[in-house]
C-alpha cells in the first residue's frame, strides 16, 4: 500500500476517532496522530481532516485539508462529503480493508513498543483480548504469556471453557484462580463505579504477582478498544462507568509499559481484525462479557450465593435464546440480579424471592443500542424455567429501555 493512501487525521479527541472509523468504513486507510506531528507527517499523506479547524490553519500542510468540525460530522450529506474528500480530492482508491498488510503494520509497531522485552496480555476469553492474543503472538512468538484471571465472576462453566479453548496451544497460557481475594475486596460494597475500580486494581495486583513468579519485568498488554476509553471520560468526554481496564487502572503499576494495539478500534473493526487472523468464527462473534463480570449484573454487593442464584438463571436465559435460533440477531442478552425483593406466592404458600431482570440489545458499536423484541413465547418459557429452577428468584422482568438513556449493563 502506497502511503499516499493514507489519510491523517489530527487527534482532538472523541470527535477525531469517531471520524476515523468513518473514514475506515469507506475504505480508506487512516491514522489518528497528535496535532503537532501533523505538519510534519503530511508529506506522506494523501490528505487531512481537521477536527477542529481553529486549533490548526489548514493551508500550511501543502496537502488536501478537509475541514470537519462536529456540526459537519452531523449534518445530513456527512457521508457524501467525506466520500468526495477521499476519492476525487485525495485521490484514495477506497480499497483499504483490515488485511495482512494492515496485520503487518499492526505488528510492526507492537514489536516496537514492546522493544525486546516479555509481554504479559491479560486475557478474559473475550473477543478483545482474544484477538489480541492473537496478534501478540504474530508479533513477540515466545516472549507471550497470556494471564486469565478466574476473578469468580464469570458466568456458569465459563473459565473452565476459556481454559480448554486457550491452553495446550501454541500460546503460554496460565489460569489463576483468584475468586476469593476478589469476593473478599468486594464484600460490603455497593456502590458501581467502587466496584469497577476495586476489580481494575486487584486485576492488575494478581497481573504483576503472577509476572514476578515468572521470574522477569514485562510489558503489560490489555485488549482495551475505544470505547472503554470514551465511556470511562477519557478523550474529554464526561465519564459514563470506568471501564475496568482504563478507570479501574492503578497509578503504581509494576510494568515496563502498557501495550494497547486495539485502543482506536470499535468492537465491529475488531472483529474484523479477527477475522482477517483467520479466528473461528465462534471466537469472533462471540457477544462481549464485561471485564468486571457478573460483578455489575449483581446489583449492590457481590456475594458468593448472589453469584450462584444468578448463574443458571443467566443460563437459562441464554439457552433458550439459543434454542429459539435468536442468538446470531442480537448483540448482547444476559441477566441481571437486582437487589429487589417481592412477594409472591407458590404452592398456596408466601414467597419473597429475588427480581430478575434480563436484558437483550441489537447495536453495531455498542455505543448506542436498541432492546430487543424478543418474542414473549420466548420469554413466558424464560420465566418459567427460571422461576422454576432457581427457586430464589420469585418474578422475572424484560428491559425495555434502550441506549441511551440507560446503558447495556446495569451497572
Ligand atoms: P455499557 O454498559 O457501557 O456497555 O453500555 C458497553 C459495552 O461494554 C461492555 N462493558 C465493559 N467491558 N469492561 C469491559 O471490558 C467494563 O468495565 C465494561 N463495562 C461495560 C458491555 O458489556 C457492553 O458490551
Amino acid at each position: 500500500m502506497s502511503n499516499r493512501q493514507t489519510v491523517l487525521i489530527p487527534d482532538f479527541g472523541a470527535h477525531s476517532l469517531l471520524t476515523a472509523r468513518r473514514v475506515r468504513a469507506l475504505g480508506v486507510y487512516c491514522e489518528v496522530c497528535p496535532p503537532e506531528a501533523a505538519e510534519e507527517r503530511a508529506g506522506e499523506a494523501a490528505g487531512i481532516i481537521l477536527g477542529d479547524p481553529s486549533r490548526l490553519p489548514a493551508e500550511r500542510f501543502g496537502i488536501p485539508a478537509l475541514s470537519f468540525p462536529p456540526e459537519a460530522a452531523c449534518a445530513g450529506n456527512a457521508e457524501a462529503v467525506l466520500r468526495g474528500f477521499l476519492r476525487e480530492t485525495c485521490g484514495c482508491a477506497g480499497d483499504w480493508r483490515m488485511d495482512e498488510a494492515h496485520i503487518e503494520r499492526m505488528t510492526e509497531d507492537i514489536r516496537a513498543q514492546a522493544g525486546g522485552h516479555p509481554v504479559v496480555l491479560g486475557l478474559s476469553g473475550g473477543v478483545d483480548s482474544s484477538v489480541l492474543a492473537a496478534l501478540l503472538s504474530r508479533a513477540v512468538g515466545r516472549r507471550l504469556t497470556c494471564i486469565f484471571v478466574d476473578h469468580g465472576l464469570m458466568r456458569l462453566r465459563e473459565g473452565d471453557e476459556i481454559e480448554a479453548a486457550f491452553a495446550g496451544r501454541e500460546l503460554q497460557f496460565k489460569r489463576v484462580d483468584a475468586a476469593e481475594r476478589f469476593l473478599a475486596r468486594l464484600a460490603g460494597v455497593t456502590d458501581p463505579e467502587r466496584k469497577r475500580k476495586i476489580i481494575g486494581e486487584e486485576f492488575i495486583r494478581v497481573f504483576e504477582e503472577e509476572t514476578r513468579k515468572l521470574g522477569f519485568r514485562a510489558m503489560l498488554s490489555q485488549g482495551t478498544i475505544y470505547p472503554d476509553i470514551i465511556e470511562s471520560g477519557r478523550d474529554g468526554a464526561n465519564m459514563i462507568k470506568s471501564h475496568h481496564n482504563v478507570g479501574g487502572l492503578p497509578e503504581d503499576m509494576d510494568f515496563l509499559g502498557l501495550i494497547e494495539p486495539l485502543r482506536e478500534l470499535f468492537k465491529d473493526e475488531v472483529r474484523a481484525l479477527g477475522a482477517a487472523l483467520a479466528l473461528p468464527d465462534r471466537l469472533v462473534r462471540r457477544q462481549p462479557f464485561p471485564g468486571p463480570g457478573l460483578a455489575v449484573r449483581v446489583l449492590g454487593e457481590v456475594t458468593a450465593e448472589k453469584l450462584d442464584i444468578l448463574r443458571p438463571a443467566d443460563h437459562i436465559f441464554r439457552e433458550e435464546i439459543e434454542k429459539a435460533g435468536l442468538d446470531r440477531g442480537l448483540q448482547q442478552f444476559f441477566a441481571v440480579l437486582t437487589g429487589l425483593r417481592t412477594v409472591g406466592v407458590q404452592d398456596g404458600a408466601r414467597t419473597y424471592g429475588y427480581t430478575l431482570a434480563l436484558r437483550a440489545v441489537h447495536t453495531t458499536d455498542f455505543m448506542t443500542a436498541a432492546f430487543a423484541r424478543v418474542p414473549y413465547d420466548v420469554l413466558d418459557t424464560v420465566s418459567r424455567r427460571i422461576t422454576d429452577e432457581v427457586p430464589q428468584i420469585g418474578r422475572v422482568v424484560y428491559d425495555v429501555t434502550s441506549k441511551p438513556p440507560g446503558t447495556i449493563e446495569w451497572e
